[in-house]
């Protein structure tokens, strides 16, 4: 029997387990998918001991992100350019080999659209806006990006690392001051948390104020379905995504490192009809 996990904290919100067991189920893998709840005190510890257990991979979830870095033996060129991993395949010979594939699956709902995305708002600095970044960059033909976080730092520094390998005009824009904001823009983003748990009544920001008629919005929140930033912008006859495409094609990508094998379409039908 093989082991995989998802580590993070709070999990009670993932779907991963039920989507990467249903995998191993119609491919006839014996493997088994756990939820590994770390609190971030006892994150080092816990994480040192699973580096001894029988696992075979992980998915790493917020907030761990960019914190498991140092615990990696290898990490892949892409992934070191994000600066985030939600992926580890644990190795022959034991050793931790990092990979992030959010951004595989964050581009798949916004393929048909790629050519027309020539600026983008980007709420959030953590490891889910930097993967975000990364597939905007590399994959359309972006020409702006406005980005703001709760922590102005944090986001200043995503700024700064975007300017090393994009040319792209970016700019940092503190919350507070975002209201004076006038800019319209092609594609809007929510990667925090804000709009799930504890937090589900909330929006990070309003995006009418930065929508014109073609405008997508996009959250990267799959739980609940339709968040109160989904709600706004629907309301407003935008058209938006939420993040249950991203969530199942960042799953398949992941699954392809540690097996070598896809999703099959009909798995891939049955986990958008089930989620
Ligand atoms: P992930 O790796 O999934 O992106 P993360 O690295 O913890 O998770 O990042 C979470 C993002 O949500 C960050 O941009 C965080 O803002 P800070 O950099 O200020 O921490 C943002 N976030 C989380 N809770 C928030 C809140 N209550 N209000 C505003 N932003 C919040």
């Amino acid at each position: 029997m093989q082991n995989y996990g998802i580590i993070g904290y709070p999990l009670s919100h993932s779907f991963s387990p039920v989507i990467h067991n249903m995998a191993f189920k119609s491919l006839g893998i014996n493997a088994e998918y756990s939820k590994i709840e770390i609190k971030e005190e006892n994150f080092e510890r816990h994480v040192l001991s699973l580096k001894k257990g029988n696992w075979q991979g992980f998915n790493i979830t917020i907030p761990y992100k960019e914190k498991i870095i140092p615990f990696l033996d290898k990490i892949d060129p892409i992934s070191e350019k994000i600066g985030a991993i939600n992926t580890i395949k644990v190795e022959e010979d034991g050793g931790w080999t990092g990979f992030n594939t959010d951004y595989i699956g964050f581009l798949k709902p916004i393929q048909s659209h790629i050519d027309k995305i020539k600026s983008c708002l980007i709420i959030g600095a953590g490891g889910a806006a930097r993967a975000a970044v990364y597939g905007l960059s590399a994959k359309t033909k972006i020409e702006k990006m406005l980005i703001t976080n709760r922590t102005i730092k944090r986001g200043q520094i995503l700024v700064d690392q975007i300017k090393t390998f994009a040319k792209i005009n970016c700019l940092f824009i503190d919350l507070t001051e975002l209201k004076n904001e006038k800019e319209k823009v092609d594609l809007i983003i929510n990667t925090t948390s804000v709009g799930m748990g504890a937090q589900k009544d909330k929006m990070p920001v309003d995006p009418i104020p930065f929508s014109y008629k073609n405008t997508i919005v996009y959250d990267l929140i799959y739980n609940p379905v339709q968040t109160q930033f989904l709600k706004a912008a629907d309301s407003a006859g935008l058209n938006t995504i939420n993040g249950l495409p991203m969530l199942i094609w960042q799953a398949e990508a992941s699954f392809n490192i540690w097996t070598g094998k896809d999703f099959t379409s009909v798995l891939v039908n049955q986990l958008f009809k089930i989620l």
